[in-house]
C-alpha cells in the first residue's frame, strides 16, 4: 500500500484535550512494540485530540486536524509531513465498534549529526531549530520505506488482533448459549422422564419450580392450576374444582393476586398471541395501574395443549435486579409446553375413564335387566370380593381388578335365553348346559377391550371348581386364576344368602356348613378362610349394610 506524500493544507480548527485511555492499550502497545514511541491519538471523526505522545517535538497538532480526518477517512498510513530529514506518520485506526481513531507521530529519516543545520526543516515545521536538533541527533533513523512497511505491518497485526478478539467474544457467548440450552434441554429432559400418567399435574407442577429455580434467576416461581370445565356428574371425582397455587422462592403474589396479573396481562397476552410468553419488566411495573408493586418483573407463560388453557407458570422479580429476556422466556415456555401437555393427557384419560366406567355402569346394568330375580348380585359380589381380596392382603391394583371383575363377571347372562335365566324351577340338564355358557360368551363379549384384559380370566373361570371339577376348562386348584377363586367364593356367597323371588336366602349357619364342606372341594381353602375372618364385615355388606367400600368405578378404570 503506497503511502501518499501530498502536502494538504493545515485546518483552521484546534485540537484540543488529551486522555490517556483514549486508545485501547492493546493498540499503544502493538505501537510501541514496532515502532519504540508512543503516538499521539486524534478522534478520526471529530478530530479531537485525545492523547499526546510524551518524547515528541512540540509539533502545532491544530493545523494537523484537517490532516489526520482525511488519514481517517481515507483508511490508509500516510505522511502527513515531510521535511527532510522529518517524517511525521498518520496511522489509521478504526475499532470493531466503528470509532475511528488515527496514531501519528514524527521520525527522522535518517542519521542527524549534532553540527548539522536543520534550521529550515525546523521552520517549515514551526519547531524551535535548537530543540528540533537536540531531538533528532537522539532518534535511531527510519528510512521512508522502512517506515512505510511497519506501518502496513503493524494495521495487518492490528486487524489479526481485532479478529482473534472478535472470535474469543464469539466463542464466549457460543459457550454461555450452549451452557444455557444444555441447561435447557437437561431440564425438559428430566420433566419428560416424569411425564407418568400417574403423576398428578400438581406433583410434576412442584417438581418443575424446584428445578427451574436452578436455571432461572427468579427470586420466586410459581404455578396456578386452574378448575377444569366438568359437567356436574363428573365433579367431586378427582376433577379439580378451585384453581391451586403452587409456589418455590419468594413468590411476592398470593392466589387471587395471581390470577389478577394473569387477567390484566391477559389482554397483552391477545395482543400477542395466546399461547406466547409475556415478558413484564419495570416499564410495565412502574405503570401506576399495576396492581402488585412487590412484582417488579415477571415473566407469564400459559400451560396450553392445543385451546385448552390448565394454567399458568410465572418467574417473578429478577435475582439480581436485571430484566428477565428471550433466554428466560424460551425456558419458561418450554416448560409450560410439557406441563400442558401432561395435564391434557390426564384430563384425555380421565375423560376416556369416565367413559368405560359409563360403560360398565350400562354393561351391569343390563345383566341386571336381564336378570331381575338377582337383581343388585353383581354389585354385592363385586364389594364382598374386595373385602375378601382385602382379607387376603392383595394389593391396591388386585384389588380395583377384583372389583371390576365382580361387576362384570356374570356379564354373559346377556347371551342366555331370558326364559332360561328366569326359570323360577329347577333346570333340566340341557337347560343347565345352555346357562353354562354364560362364562364364554361374557369373555367373546369383552375379550376386545383392551382395558379389561385383567378382568377376562375371572368372568371366563369364576364357575372353575377346585377339584378340577367345575367348567368351561375344570381346570383345577391354583390353575385357575387367583382373582377367579375370590369371586367364585363371593359369587357362591351371594347366591346362597340373598332373597330370590321364589325362595328366602339361606340362614348363616347353613351357608357356613356348605363353605366348611366346599373349601379344598369347590373353592380354595384359603379364601374360604379369608371369608370366615371377614365373615361379620361380609354379612353386612350382603344386607346392603355396608357402603364404605372405597373403591369407586373411574378410579379401577
Ligand atoms: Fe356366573
Ligand atoms: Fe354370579
Amino acid at each position: 500500500m503506497p503511502i501518499s506524500r501530498e502536502a494538504l493544507p493545515p485546518d483552521s480548527q484546534a485540537a484540543t484535550g488529551s486522555s490517556s485511555a483514549a486508545l485501547d492499550p492493546a493498540i499503544g502497545r502493538l505501537l510501541k512494540q514496532g515502532f519504540g514511541r508512543d503516538f499521539t491519538i486524534f478522534d478520526g471523526t471529530s478530530g479531537e485530540l485525545l492523547h499526546k505522545a510524551a518524547d515528541q517535538p512540540e509539533l502545532d497538532w491544530g493545523m494537523r486536524v484537517e490532516l489526520c480526518r482525511q488519514v481517517a477517512r481515507r483508511n490508509r498510513p500516510e505522511f502527513i509531513d515531510d521535511e527532510n530529514p522529518f517524517l511525521v506518520l498518520a496511522l489509521p485506526l478504526e475499532s470493531p465498534d466503528g470509532t475511528s481513531r488515527v496514531a501519528t507521530a514524527m521520525f527522522v529519516s535518517r542519521p542527524v549529526g549534532l553540527d548539522e543545520d536543520i534550521s529550515p526543516a525546523a521552520e517549515q515545521l514551526h519547531l524551535k531549530p535548537e530543540e528540533a536538533l537536540d531531538w533528532a541527533v537522539r532518534q535511531p533513523p527510519w528510512p521512508a520505506d522502512v517506515l512505510e512497511r511497519m506501518a502496513n505491518l503493524t494495521l495487518e497485526q492490528e486487524a489479526r488482533r481485532q479478529r482473534i478478539e472478535e472470535l474469543e467474544e464469539e466463542t464466549e457467548s457460543l459457550s454461555v448459549h450452549l451452557a444455557s440450552t444444555y441447561e435447557e434441554i437437561s431440564l425438559l429432559y428430566r420433566l419428560t422422564q416424569n411425564l407418568k400418567l400417574s403423576m398428578s399435574d400438581e406433583d410434576l407442577g412442584r417438581v418443575a419450580l424446584e428445578w427451574l429455580e436452578e436455571v432461572v434467576p427468579a427470586q420466586g416461581m410459581a404455578i396456578q392450576l386452574v378448575p377444569l370445565e366438568a359437567d356436574e356428574e363428573t365433579s367431586g371425582q378427582g376433577v379439580r374444582t378451585k384453581s391451586v397455587l403452587l409456589t418455590f422462592g419468594q413468590c411476592p403474589v398470593d392466589n387471587e393476586q395471581f390470577s389478577q396479573l394473569i387477567e390484566r396481562l391477559g389482554q397483552r397476552l391477545e395482543l400477542c398471541g395466546a399461547n406466547r410468553p409475556l415478558v413484564a419488566n419495570r416499564s410495565i411495573t412502574r405503570e401506576d395501574s399495576w396492581p402488585c408493586p412487590e412484582v417488579r418483573q415477571m415473566i407469564a407463560v400459559p400451560l396450553a395443549e392445543g385451546e385448552n388453557v390448565f394454567g399458568h407458570l410465572a418467574a417473578f422479580n429478577h435475582r439480581d435486579g436485571g430484566e428477565f429476556g428471550t433466554v428466560e422466556a424460551s425456558l419458561l415456555s418450554s416448560v409450560g409446553a410439557i406441563l400442558g401437555i401432561h395435564s391434557g393427557n390426564i384430563e384425555l384419560y380421565r375423560q376416556q375413564s369416565e367413559l368405560l366406567a359409563g360403560m360398565i355402569r350400562a354393561l351391569s346394568s343390563a345383566i341386571d335387566a336381564k336378570d331381575p330375580y338377582t337383581c343388585g348380585h353383581s354389585d354385592r359380589v363385586a364389594r364382598v370380593a374386595v373385602r375378601l381380596a382385602e382379607e387376603m392382603s392383595c394389593d391396591a391394583k388386585m384389588v380395583e381388578t377384583i372389583y371390576l371383575s365382580g361387576l362384570l363377571h356374570d356379564i354373559g347372562k346377556i347371551g342366555i335365553d331370558d326364559n332360561v335365566l328366569r326359570k323360577p324351577g329347577k333346570l333340566t340338564d340341557e337347560e343347565y348346559e345352555h346357562i353354562k355358557r354364560h362364562s364364554e360368551i361374557g369373555y367373546k363379549i369383552l375379550m376386545d377391550l383392551k382395558k379389561l384384559d385383567e378382568v377376562l380370566p375371572v368372568v371366563l373361570h369364576h364357575h372353575e371348581s377346585w377339584d378340577g371339577g367345575g367348567y368351561p376348562h375344570q381346570l383345577p386348584s391354583e390353575d385357575i386364576p387367583f382373582s377367579a377363586r375370590i369371586v367364585a367364593v363371593a359369587d357362591a356367597f351371594d347366591a346362597m344368602s340373598s332373597d330370590r323371588p321364589y325362595r328366602k336366602g339361606m340362614p348363616d349357619e347353613n351357608i357356613d356348613s356348605i363353605f366348611r364342606s366346599g373349601a379344598g372341594k369347590q373353592w380354595d381353602p384359603t379364601v374360604v378362610d379369608a371369608l370366615f375372618r371377614a365373615r361379620d364385615d361380609i354379612r353386612q355388606i350382603a344386607r346392603g349394610e355396608h357402603h364404605d367400600t372405597d373403591i369407586g368405578l373411574q378410579k379401577c378404570v
